[in-house]
């Protein structure tokens, strides 16, 4: 009896050695195995956050994690994840500034058998990438056209409302994915007369903003209103992204609108931003969209340990997300509207912001 359980200690012994040796986070050599952060930006705080999740938790789960973020210059980038190939780095979480330019460089990874996540955004033309964690973005633009429609009353109202159209970056495929949700609510009162487009820029193209930047984004709304509403009143401006958002407003605040007898139009956003949320506070942007940056983090950590212990990620999406070259496997989180009513709720009862962060 005695020696029986002697061998089944040793059994469990053995077994647990095996397991050990093989940790997803460990080299054959037994070295920590190293993940390459590429990360667009630091510019806009949503993309601080994700970076800082995200190496968190790789560390936690005992991997290596080299960060580099290229200030949204494309060449930056190619160059940061060029050199996290060159040093061998085990997997790459890419979140693109341009989704088209990467394809050359991923070949390079292919060569290496350094696999790819795509990180929020997709990275177009290759198909070397392995899984894509993000959410879903046309819900985004679902939510965002809808809030409109509900705020104005559109099924019942008569109107005419007043409305600009915003949209993301042309080298982002989550731009055309916001635009095309939101669409899909507001197409039909625009087609209807309901809400009016004086500018008459209705097209993606015309409504587009390099990079996402809120300085261009406000040089255009300066431009809008100096030569389509002196005398009209704006009642909407339909913006993907907080950034965006936020240089509207500074735009719409030069005019006069959001004092006097003149309110701020309704001006929807997206990434609950810190500077956004204190925005809302104030009765200046009306809406954002939250997308949980500790979810996203968590999701393709998931998913890069996974593809490291040789495992299948857990994945939700196979039809949406086709890159030109294959459809990636996705998973896709889902996002949430904000304004005054819901944000204490939403953001400071989940813990994304303290009481103290909004003062
Ligand atoms: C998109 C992203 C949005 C927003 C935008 C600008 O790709 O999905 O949440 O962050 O970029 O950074």
């Amino acid at each position: 009896m005695k020696k029986l359980s002697w061998i089944v200690l040793m059994l469990i012994l053995a077994i647990s050695l095996v397991a050990c040796g093989n940790d997803g986070d460990k080299d054959a050599g037994g070295d920590k195995k190293t993940v390459g952060l590429a990360m667009p930006t630091k510019s806009s705080e949503r993309w601080v956050k994700d970076g800082d999740n995200m190496k968190e938790k790789f560390e936690e789960l005992g991997y290596k994690v080299d960060m580099q973020y290229a200030e949204d210059v494309v060449e930056n980038q190619v160059a940061q994840i060029e050199n996290m190939i060159t040093k061998k780095v085990d997997i790459l979480v890419i979140a693109s500034i341009d989704g088209e330019a990467l394809t050359e460089v991923l070949n390079k990874a292919e060569n290496q058998g350094i696999p790819v996540i795509s990180y929020d955004r997709l990275i177009m033309n290759s198909d070397h990438v392995s899984y894509y964690a993000t959410f879903d973005n046309f819900e985004v633009g679902v939510l965002q056209g809808r809030y409109i429609e509900e705020q104005l009353g559109l099924e019942n109202e008569a109107g005419p409302f007043n409305i600009e159209l915003f949209a993301g970056s042309p080298d982002d495929n989550n731009a055309y994915f916001f635009w095309d949700g939101a669409m899909s609510i507001l197409q039909p009162y625009i087609d209807e007369g309901k809400l009016v487009v004086r500018s008459g820029q209705t097209d993606f193209k015309q409504g587009a903003t390099l990079r996402w930047d809120g300085s261009l984004a406000q040089e255009r709304m300066d431009n809008l209103l100096s030569a389509h509403y002196s005398g009209e009143k704006i009642d909407v401006i339909y913006s993907p992204f907080d950034g965006i958002s936020r240089g509207v407003i500074s735009s719409l605040k030069a005019v006069g609108y959001g004092s006097g007898n003149n309110p701020m139009p309704i001006v929807t956003g997206q990434d609950a931003e810190l500077a956004s949320i204190k925005s809302i506070i104030a009765g200046e942007q009306t809406q954002t969209i939250f997308k949980d940056t500790r979810a996203l983090a968590e999701k393709a950590v998931d998913m890069a340990d996974s593809v490291l212990k040789g495992e299948e990620p857990e994945i939700n999406d196979t039809e949406t997300y086709d890159n030109g070259k294959k459809v990636v496997p996705s998973y896709l989180l889902v996002p949430i509207s904000v304004d005054e009513s819901n944000y204490q709720k939403v953001l400071v009862e989940s813990g994304y912001f303290s009481d103290a962060d909004l003062k």
